[in-house]
């Protein structure tokens, strides 16, 4: 059980409140003119990454208050925890141990007194030998032919990851095979990603933790009609159905042969499950090696975040800094920013995971909190962000942290396009950094030939104040490996804020209303009767769509 801490109880948290008004006062530019060995200082290097945090509105007093808010709310204690199969997502009554599935050393880890590794390593096995089947050509459809394209049907944990990760690694690829991700109900997604295949060489995954998730189901169950009308046969399905799920009882309800069943375990939470049975559709596009690296990779960064000094960890510094800026600065919102193509997933993969876990009112003593918890998590990859939303990141009125990640190495190295993009990556942290003054805006302009009017009416919308801070990695290159340890890398770092917002990370009940009130709404759109059972709004908004559809 995690204890239940306050935060904003704590002496560190009130030492750090009055430093920030001195350093809340300080340019990050004079912070570097005081200390040039600053980015030495607030750098840590893990195996192919480097995370360089100088560009953040810290000094070495700031980091040390942050570190003794971490020793303060017992984070040492929960990590051990976690690690150990305690229960800590209490009001699920379960464990948390997504770090069980990359656990490479395959040490005994213990949930309700059991050693769960057994069960992870023979899940592995079986995809591993399932997705050698795939990409060999060995597994054959219904009618003999080779599967050319997988179709992973899943929602949110069920998707995310699996959409993610494929995109990030596309060059690590089988080609020929093509995986194709429907998590919408909209009918769209599924008509749309059906369309151009062909029902004998289509493999679906149907990936669900509970198997019974609404949107899944009924994209599974138009998926098997669609497959059924070409194949005609119930028995065909076997060959062309499999399911990724913890409810064997659902999955054979729906006609998926059990012993094509991949199964995982309550312990894992769908936003952490890429590295599960979820992962299939990444184990066949990538091939069971890669995935493994991937495995890895995560493996290296677990390892990082429960062995290494708080000052020198990468996910407790990365944590402790959202900190700063959600609660002390006010900040809103935090961006992330990768500027690598492949990546283009990453910010919306970390919505889920961030805001999912940490958007929560409710502490851990189960009274709302009287401070701010989880950010909103957003972003798009560089340079298109850049063409978009920079400009308020740039000169807007919100402070918005934002982390920058870009691989050293291309898997494209066309002409120049990669020093191009990553003199982009560098210019932007040191822009938003230092900023431009109103002395430099004014040589500018006169210097272009500009008259002392034109310079006086136009250099305040032209000045930046700078000082907006960021994280940067940069990674040697986008590897399964390296891929594996920044995933890991963020997830820590939203257990390291769970802990300090006193909150519980890994439920989420706040998706349940929604559903709950969809499913009541659901049978009453069966008929063309007028309803009068919700407010004026919903009755009045249902009502029009009777009418109109
Ligand atoms: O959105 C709520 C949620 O429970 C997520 O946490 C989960 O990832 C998603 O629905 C899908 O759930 P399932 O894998 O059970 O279909």
């Amino acid at each position: 059980m995690l204890q239940s801490i306050p935060f904003d109880q704590t002496a560190s948290f009130k030492k750090l409140k009055t430093h920030h008004k001195t350093i809340s006062k300080v340019h990050l530019k004079e912070l570097f003119e005081e200390d040039p060995n600053r980015f030495k200082k607030f750098s840590i290097r893990l195996g192919d990454i480097v995370f360089d945090y100088s560009k953040n509105r810290i000094n070495g007093r700031t980091r040390g208050y942050l570190l003794q808010l971490a020793e303060e709310v017992g984070l040492s204690d929960a990590i051990e925890k976690m690690f150990t199969g305690d229960k800590i997502n209490a009001t699920e009554n379960r464990s948390v141990l997504h770090i069980a599935l990359r656990n490479r050393a395959n040490t005994p880890i213990l949930s309700d007194g059991k050693d769960v590794m057994p069960d992870v390593q023979e899940v592995l096995e079986k995809m591993k030998v399932f997705s050698g089947k795939v990409r060999s050509g060995e597994w054959k459809g219904y009618s003999g032919k080779t599967i050319t394209d997988v179709v992973n049907i899943g929602i949110g944990g069920s998707d995310l990851g699996p959409v993610m990760v494929t995109e990030a690694l596309k060059p690590y690829a089988k080609k020929g095979l093509n995986v194709h991700f429907v998590s919408n109900v909209d009918g769209t997604h599924i008509v749309e990603t059906l369309k151009p295949l062909n029902p004998e060489t289509t493999l679906f995954l149907i990936a669900s933790k509970t198997f019974t998730t609404q949107e899944t189901m009924a994209n599974a169950h138009t998926a098997r009609k669609w497959f059924l009308d070409s194949a005609q046969d119930t028995e065909a399905i076997k060959k062309h159905f499999v399911a990724l799920s913890t409810n064997q009882k659902e999955v054979a309800a729906f006609g998926i042969d059990t012993a094509n069943m991949f199964g995982f375990w309550d312990w894992v939470g769908g936003r952490y499950s890429l590295w599960s049975a979820i992962g299939l559709s990444i184990a066949i596009y990538i091939g069971f090696q890669n995935f493994e690296q991937l495995l890895l990779g995560a493996y290296e960064a677990d390892q990082h975040f429960r062995t290494t000094k708080p000052d020198k960890n990468i996910p407790v510094i990365m944590g402790l800094l959202g900190v700063w800026y959600n609660n002390f600065f006010g900040a809103q919102s935090h961006a992330i920013l990768p500027y690598d193509q492949y990546m283009h997933r990453f910010a919306a993969y970390f919505q889920q995971g961030d805001m999912e876990s940490n958007g929560k009112y409710v502490g851990r003593d189960g009274k709302p909190v009287d401070y701010q918890t989880g950010p909103v998590i957003w972003g798009e990859p560089g340079t298109n962000g850049q063409h978009a939303f920079y400009q308020l990141i740039h000169q807007g009125t919100k402070l918005i942290p934002a982390d920058f990640i870009a691989p050293a190495v291309s898997h494209n190295p066309t002409g120049d396009h990669h020093a191009m993009l990553l003199s982009n990556f560098f210019a932007q942290t040191e822009a938003l950094m230092n900023g431009k003054t109103a002395e430099e805006v004014r040589a500018e302009l006169k210097n272009s030939g500009k008259t002392q009017e034109e310079i006086d009416f136009i250099t305040p919308f032209k000045v930046f104040e700078g000082n907006r801070p960021t994280n940067s990695f940069l990674v040697k290159k986008i590897t399964p490996k390296t891929l594996g340890t920044l995933i890991a890398l963020y997830e820590h770092k939203i257990f390291v804020q769970g802990i300090i917002w006193n909150i519980f990370s890994f439920d989420q009940w706040g998706v349940e209303l929604g559903k709950q009130l969809a499913n009541k709404i659901y049978p009453e759109l069966k008929s063309d009767a007028p309803v009068a059972t919700h407010d004026s709004s919903t009755n009045g908004l249902i009502n029009q769509y009777k009418r109109w559809r």
